[in-house]
C-alpha cells in the first residue's frame, strides 16, 4: 500500500474530489503559488474521517462480534482498537480493519477504533451490548379469589434483567407495570411477577396479556404472552368493588441462573 502512494496529502485530495486531474492540478497550484511554504504535509493536519461499523451491535452474552474500524486516511502511522472487551482477530485491508471481540458479557461495553493519519489522531466508538431476549412468557392460568384475580407471569432466560418491563395488560388497558431497574446481575434470570388484580364488570371476557419489554438505549426487544380471557361471572358488589381497585398486591421474583448461562453458552458454542 505504502507504495502505491506517495504523496498521501496528493491522494487524499484525488480521493476526496473526483474530478481526478483537474482537482490535482488545482490543488497543487494553489498550494505552490498562495502559500509557497509548507512543503511537508505530514506536518499540516490532515482532514480525515474514521468510522466503525457497526457503531451499535447487541449480541447474546458470552458471544463475538466483529467490527469494521475504516478511514479515509490513505496511508495510517497506525490503527488500533481499545476496549475493555477480549480481543480475537485481526483482519486488515485497505482503508480498513476488522477486529473481533470475544465473550461479550458485560450488559453494555465500548470500543473506540483509533487511526493516527499524518501525526494526527482521530477515533469512532461502537457499543456493545450482551441481550438475551426471553425463552418464553408465561401467564398461568389467573385464579380468582374473592375479588381479585391471581396473575403470575413468568419471563425465562432474560438478558439484562435491569432493563427488562413487565406489563399486564387487560383488554388493552395497562393493569400493572413493573421495570426491574434495580436488578443489576450479570446472568441469564427467570422472572416471575405476581399481581393481584381487582378485575371489575368492564374486566370479563377481556385477554389478559404479559409483556416483556427489553429497552437497550435503541434497541426494543418485546415479548409476549398468549392471552388469557378472563371468563369468571362478576358476583354483584359492584360498589365496593371501585374503591378496592387500588388495593393490590404484588411481588417480583428473580431465580438468577449461573448455571444455566454456563449450559447455555456451551450449547451456542462460538464460532
Ligand atoms: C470494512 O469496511 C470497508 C469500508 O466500508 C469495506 O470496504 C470493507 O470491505 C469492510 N471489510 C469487511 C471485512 O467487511
Ligand atoms: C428458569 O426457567 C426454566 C424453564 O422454566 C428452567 O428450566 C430453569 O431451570 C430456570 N432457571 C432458574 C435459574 O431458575
Amino acid at each position: 500500500m505504502g507504495s502505491l502512494f506517495p504523496l498521501s496529502l496528493l491522494l487524499f485530495l484525488a480521493a476526496a474530489y473526483p474530478g481526478v486531474g483537474s482537482a490535482l492540478g488545482r490543488g497543487t497550484d494553489r498550494a505552490r503559488g498562495s502559500k509557497g511554504s509548507s512543503p511537508t504535509p505530514s506536518r499540516t493536519s490532515v482532514p480525515f474521517w474514521v468510522r466503525v461499523s457497526p457503531e451499535f451491535v447487541a449480541v447474546p452474552p458470552g458471544g463475538s462480534v466483529w467490527l469494521n474500524c475504516s478511514s479515509s486516511c490513505p496511508q495510517p502511522q497506525s490503527s488500533s482498537l481499545r476496549t475493555r472487551l477480549q480481543q480475537g482477530k485481526t483482519l486488515r485491508g485497505p482503508g480498513w480493519v476488522h477486529y473481533q471481540l470475544l465473550d461479550v458479557r458485560a450488559w453494555s461495553s465500548q470500543a473506540h477504533c483509533f487511526v493516527t493519519c499524518a501525526g494526527k489522531t482521530r477515533w469512532a466508538t461502537a457499543r456493545i451490548t450482551a441481550y438475551k431476549p426471553p425463552h418464553s412468557v408465561i401467564l398461568e392460568p389467573p385464579v380468582l379469589e374473592g375479588r381479585k384475580y391471581t396473575l403470575r407471569c413468568h419471563v425465562t432466560h432474560v438478558f439484562p434483567v435491569g432493563y427488562l418491563v413487565v406489563t399486564l395488560r387487560c383488554g388493552g388497558r395497562i393493569i400493572y407495570s413493573e421495570s426491574l431497574e434495580r436488578f443489576t446481575g450479570l446472568d441469564l434470570a427467570n422472572v416471575t411477577l405476581t399481581y393481584e388484580f381487582p378485575a371489575g364488570p368492564r374486566d370479563f371476557r377481556q385477554p389478559v396479556i404479559c409483556h416483556a419489554r427489553l429497552n437497550l438505549d435503541g434497541l426494543v426487544v418485546h415479548s409476549s404472552s398468549a392471552p388469557i380471557t378472563l371468563m369468571i361471572a362478576w358476583s354483584p358488589a359492584p360498589t365496593a368493588l371501585a374503591s378496592c381497585s387500588i388495593a393490590a398486591l404484588v411481588g417480583i421474583l428473580l431465580a438468577v441462573g449461573a448455571a444455566y448461562l454456563y449450559r447455555y453458552l456451551a450449547m451456542k458454542s462460538p464460532e
